[in-house]
């Protein structure tokens, strides 16, 4: 089907941050059966990223996974022969660069360099751990996202989505989805890790993670971002392509992101000890025992979601 300008061959794609931060980890994200590669989130400038730890795995014990990367990445013009590199070994699977930036300026000059050597762009106005006037900061106020995106939009000849906080209420965040839309968004890829959370070891009284706080992902967090993809889908279904993200691990995960409005899902956390291919493959499994297409299921739970908002007075 096409998704965001190109042709994804099944629903699961990968996730920013996880396995694109260069060209051998996207080689390794398609080897694994990705149908999309989207990238480690890339600033203006080369960042370090936070101190360590930065990432902690509590999935088995506790159902989630929190990090506090702090977007290391070497900058756009790196980043750029990274792409260009994985293109050339893979030039079937599509790209999208994650971009972020302090200010409009910023993120459409990452946007602009990058554009030119992918299927599209992912506007990361969400990170719960980037620091003062960044990230989710950004991603929480309706104008500033609104700026960002028309700036981006006007650098660029790509699909752009621009990716949600959860870190907000709901009028909050129907309000970020209608501007980013607005703007000139093609998509919206719901959503970034919830919190930021805090975790603490009592034998050294301090927290866990090296920046303190970190972004939660994984299973724990696929409630929220399910009811986010529906809430957004009744909205904006009809203007917007939505991408879903957050705590998929399998088939199931994915189809009940695609009943809840998402044309196409991204995993993240999961490909610790999961492969796209295999997840893919469980979705079209679970699709044809429920004898839908994936067009078919793409959207089949809204009206009955729908109905229950309405009991509780919220549609
Ligand atoms: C280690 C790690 C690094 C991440 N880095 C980024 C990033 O650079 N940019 C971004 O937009 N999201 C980033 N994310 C968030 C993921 O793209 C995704 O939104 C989130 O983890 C939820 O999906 P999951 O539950 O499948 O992991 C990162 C997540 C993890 C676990």
């Amino acid at each position: 089907m096409e998704v965001l300008g190109s042709e994804w061959k099944h629903p699961v794609a990968c996730a920013s941050g996880v396995l694109g931060s260069n060209a051998p980890g996207m080689m390794t994200a398609a080897s694994m059966g990705a149908s999309a590669i989207f990238t480690k989130t890339v600033t203006p400038d080369p960042r370090p990223g936070h101190p360590g730890p930065c990432y902690v795995d509590l999935v088995d014990e506790e159902g989630y996974a929190m990090n506090a990367m702090g977007l290391p990445n070497p900058g756009p013009e790196v980043m750029a022969e990274e792409v260009s590199s994985f293109r050339e070994a893979y030039p079937e699977v599509p790209v999208y660069c994650s971009v972020s930036a302090e200010d409009p300026d910023g993120f459409a000059r990452v946007a602009a360099t990058l554009s030119e050597v992918s299927d599209g762009v992912e506007i990361n106005v969400s990170c719960p751990h980037a620091g003062a006037g960044m990230g989710a900061e950004l991603g929480s106020d309706p104008n500033a996202v609104e700026e960002v995106v028309s700036a981006v939009v006007s650098s660029v000849d790509v699909p752009v989505s621009v990716k949600l906080t959860p870190n907000v209420d709901r009028r909050t965040l129907l309000e970020v989805a209608e501007k980013a839309v607005d703007a000139g968004a093609d998509a919206l890829t719901a959503v970034n890790t919830l919190g930021p959370g805090l975790r603490i070891d009592p034998t050294t009284r301090s927290p866990v993670l090296g920046a303190g706080v970190g972004g939660i992902s994984g299973p724990a967090l696929k409630p929220v971002a399910l009811r986010i993809v529906a809430d957004v889908a009744l909205h904006l279904g009809d203007d917007v392509e939505i991408i879903g993200v957050g705590g998929v691990s399998k088939g199931r995960d994915v189809v009940e992101f695609l009943m809840a409005g998402a044309k196409a899902v991204q995993m993240g956390t999961a490909t610790r000890d999961r492969t796209f291919h295999e997840v893919a493959l469980e979705t079209e499994r679970l699709l044809e025992e429920l004898e839908l297409t994936w067009e078919e299921a793409i959207g089949a739970a809204l009206d009955s979601y729908e109905r229950a908002l309405r009991r509780l007075g919220w549609a």
